[in-house]
């Protein structure tokens, strides 16, 4: 990966002109669809998947946001606000700490995790208007050290000293956050195993895999129109779970060859289906092409959880999805060779997926 500048630093200095790597003309993508009349994705209540006068019609209602959209709202999801109040803080906090006690969790050469520019594929690469902070939060023993600190209390003595409390209270946010997210994802892909009447052991993949997240710091550009966010892309794995933190719009996904803006609820996740999920259902889920615009005055900032597969598993299409009148989407591919992939290639739309075909 080389190394490329920290966004946030570059838009605080006065500028003309936006540097040519960034540069990456929106308009010259299918109309955007901004006004309200627009439509927006469903909102799935997640209570009702567990009323009985309601479960039936609402995990139709998830089906069809799935199969349609790509992307739902989640409401009524049992996160307390106040812990999601305070995950939106502590990353505030994160991305106003001085760039000094930032650059400590930088990337690391050949690493994505860490804080950066994550996925600068090739030199030739537009680079996102966007600083991240990426790294797995569980299973807690595929954490890097470096990035996520907390260690037993006899190896942090000689670490406390290059720590400081807003990252402890940072870390003790996230371990709750992600516990709850992960019970969120657990359970939606128990609901679409049921309605898809797959077997058991077919999302163990996603239910052992690797939770990521990914802390999305996108400061405000006075030529927004020449700077992409992040650009199209699906996301790589099962499901994923996305809080806005501070109520700036950017996000878009792409349907009927326009782009949707997407407006985040009070209090409701916007949850996505990514490529894992799309070739496990063969294709009966989809997993959209989405991309971030960005604000001329507002910075903008996002979370992202991602329930990825476990590396030392297989995706292919569940057997039981597999029939004579519905053959095999995708090819059998192992983690380790999927993931690889990703990283290797530019980012370009559905592409990845695409080449599991
Ligand atoms: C992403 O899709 O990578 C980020 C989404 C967002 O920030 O809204
Ligand atoms: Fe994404």
């Amino acid at each position: 990966t080389p190394a490329v500048p920290y966004v946030q630093e570059l838009a605080k200095k006065p500028f003309t002109s936006v540097p040519p790597r960034y540069v990456y003309p929106v308009q010259d993508l299918p109309i955007i669809s901004l006004d309200s009349s627009s439509p927006q994705v469903p909102v799935i209540d997640m209570q009702r998947l567990y009323s009985d006068d309601f479960m039936d019609s609402e995990l139709q209602k998830l089906d069809q946001a799935c199969r349609e959209w790509g992307f739902f709202q989640l409401i009524n999801h049992g996160v307390s606000s106040s812990l999601v109040e305070k995950v939106k803080l502590e990353t505030e906090k994160f991305f106003k700490l001085p760039m000094e006690e930032k650059r400590k969790y930088g990337q690391l050469e050949g690493d994505v995790e860490g804080y950066g520019n994550v996925f600068v594929g090739s030199e030739d690469q537009k680079l996102h208007w966007r600083d991240c902070l990426y790294f797995t939060i569980s299973p807690p023993h595929l954490r890097k050290p470096h990035l996520f600190p907390n260690l037993p209390p006899s190896f942090r003595f000689s670490l406390s000293l290059s720590l400081n409390n807003c990252i402890d209270l940072f870390q003790e946010t996230l371990e709750a956050y992600s516990f709850d997210l992960k019970n969120i994802v657990a359970e939606i892909l128990r609901q679409i195993r049921k309605k898809l009447r797959m077997d058991e052991t077919e999302m163990t993949v996603l239910l052992e895999g690797k939770q990521v997240m990914g802390f999305n710091y996108y400061p405000p550009c006075p030529q927004p129109d020449q700077v992409i966010g992040v650009l199209p892309h699906s996301d790589f794995g099962g499901i994923i779970i996305l809080l806005e933190v501070n109520d700036v719009q950017g996000l878009q996904i792409k349907k009927d060859g326009l782009w949707i803006p997407i407006k985040s609820l009070p209090n409701a996740f916007v949850i996505n289906i990514g490529d894992t999920l799309e070739i496990l259902t063969n294709g009966t889920y989809r997993s959209i092409e989405h991309r971030v615009t960005i604000n001329s005055l507002k910075e903008r900032m996002s979370i992202a959880t991602f329930c990825n597969p476990k590396m030392d598993g297989e995706i292919a299409p569940a057997p039981s999805l597999v029939t004579l009148e519905t053959p095999a989407m995708f090819k059998r591919i192992g983690v380790v060779d999927y993931t690889k992939r990703l990283f290797m290639n530019k980012i370009d739309g559905k592409a990845h997926l695409d080449s599991m075909r």
